[in-house]
């Protein structure tokens, strides 16, 4: 291990020097905790395809693909082409409607299927803020029912029960009555969440989750869950939230909801809706959205406030989005299963190839996204982030598979990561060759 660390070093003097200077002048030298990792970031110079290089010229296949977004692997050219275009226009930003706002809403709206409506804004997280304020006006209830380890962005209603232990904030600076308004309950458990929403009813607003947990390791909800969660929400007459900021567009055409067959209420989307740009989404039945909508409710005390960012709909995101999604529905017979029968080989190829090398790995996940974990127990079913993160040695995951994989050149995130379409059957050969290099110093 410390061999590959001075490795790592060696080959990175440019972004050593850059997070010395990073660290006087940013918080932990970084604007979002995942993007370090010890004893330093690499600094990025530039990207194609399944691949970046970092200031160094050192190359990376790249499997965190902007935090999941880039499904047709890095600068896609039909995209790149379309911003270019956009960018000879003049119109970087305007704050005036533009007509791909209208494509991309109409494209949302025919590609999910619970959506009659849309609005759109800069992020997952803010996405996320509005969907609880849009159930929370829509029922006048002030509670909202979350699931243990779910990540909805940081906003401050949902940062609880997202990291272990559950049971207490996830950050500083949260108010008691932000806390006070939200209960957890374990994923992929019908009898709780039945259970907690009956008890809660009259004060619920809505219950938000992933129908596919990605914090845990990308764990798609069973479907005795689901129906639980839609029946007895429906029975008390709750908003169910569905995010789906990484299964949207991702895990098929119409998201988690069309694979799974449950539909909810109100969906949030991001990351690869944006085509590698800022963006988040809600979306839902009208007659739900319309609470936000001004020409109903001239009053503002009688609508939500939903938008009104400087940069919501920015004709650059707007345009990458487009192109995106209609890239994908042109395409999505073939790349859907391509990225799944990819997706699957994919686990099954690092779990055998740690256990030729002694180590003991499961590889969850889903379609194009998988997450390695190395248990402490062989017993415990991997179903839940709950399980995930108390059974299983997360540091290890974290820190010394990713410092050894970065020094043979490949980058993950928490042990795993996505596929896109550019990630060829020689990136999977060439991925598995380094991990058979690495796999006996996982041993303890
Ligand atoms: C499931 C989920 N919800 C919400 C968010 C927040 O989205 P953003 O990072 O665009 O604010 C994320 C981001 O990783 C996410 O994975």
């Amino acid at each position: 291990m410390s061999d590959c660390k001075q490795t790592y070093q060696q080959k990175t003097p440019e972004s050593r020097a850059l997070y010395e200077r990073a660290e006087a002048v940013m918080p932990g030298g970084v604007c979002h905790n995942l993007r370090y990792h010890p004893p330093y970031p690499v600094y990025i110079s530039r990207a194609c395809g399944s691949r970046f290089w970092d200031v160094d010229d050192n190359e990376y296949l790249d499997f965190w693909q902007g935090h999941y977004s880039h499904i047709l692997g890095h600068s896609p050219p039909h995209i790149v082409g379309q911003i270019e275009k956009l960018l000879a226009s003049g119109v970087m930003h305007s704050g005036v409607v533009n007509p791909m706002e209208v494509e991309l809403a109409e494209l949302v709206c025919e590609l999910i299927s619970s959506a009659q409506k849309v609005r759109f804004c800069c992020s997952g997280t803010e996405a996320a803020m509005y969907a609880v304020r849009i159930a929370r006006a829509y029922t006048n209830r002030p509670k909202i029912i979350k699931i243990q380890g779910g990540w909805h962005g940081a906003g401050s209603d949902l940062l609880f029960g997202v990291f272990k232990p559950y049971d207490m904030p996830d950050s500083l600076g949260l108010l008691e009555k932000n806390a006070e308004n939200v209960i957890t309950i374990p994923f992929n458990d019908p009898q709780a969440a039945s259970a907690a929403i009956r008890k809660h009813g009259a004060e619920l607003a809505g219950v938000i989750m992933e129908p596919i947990a990605g914090g845990g390791g990308f764990i798609a909800a069973s479907i005795d869950f689901l129906a639980a969660i839609r029946e007895e929400t429906q029975k008390v007459g709750a908003v169910l939230i569905y995010d789906e900021i990484i299964s949207g567009f991702r895990v098929a055409l119409g998201g988690a909801q069309a694979l799974l067959g449950v539909e909810p209420d109100l969906t949030v989307l991001g990351k690869v809706l944006g085509g590698g740009w800022p963006i988040g989404a809600v979306a839902g039945q009208s007659h739900i959205m319309d609470i936000c909508n001004p020409l109903l409710h001239s009053n503002k005390w009688e609508r939500a406030m939903i938008g009104g960012g400087t940069f919501s709909c920015l004709p650059a995101s707007m345009t990458a989005g487009v192109s995106m999604l209609r890239y994908l529905k042109q395409q999505a017979a073939r790349l859907y299963p391509q990225l799944a029968e990819v997706g699957e080989t994919l686990r099954s190829k690092i779990e055998q190839t740690f256990a030729q090398n002694g180590v003991y790995a499961k590889c969850t996940g889903i379609g194009s996204l998988f997450m390695t974990h190395f248990p402490k127990d062989k017993q415990v079913k991997l179903d839940n982030p709950y399980a995930i993160s108390y059974v299983t040695d997360v540091d290890k995951r974290e820190v010394k598979l990713k410092t050894l994989l970065l020094s043979k050149g490949v980058y993950v995130m928490h042990g795993g990561g996505a596929l896109s379409s550019r990630h060829s059957h020689d990136d999977i050969d060439f991925f598995i060759a380094k991990l058979d290099e690495i796999a006996k110093q996982m041993i303890d």
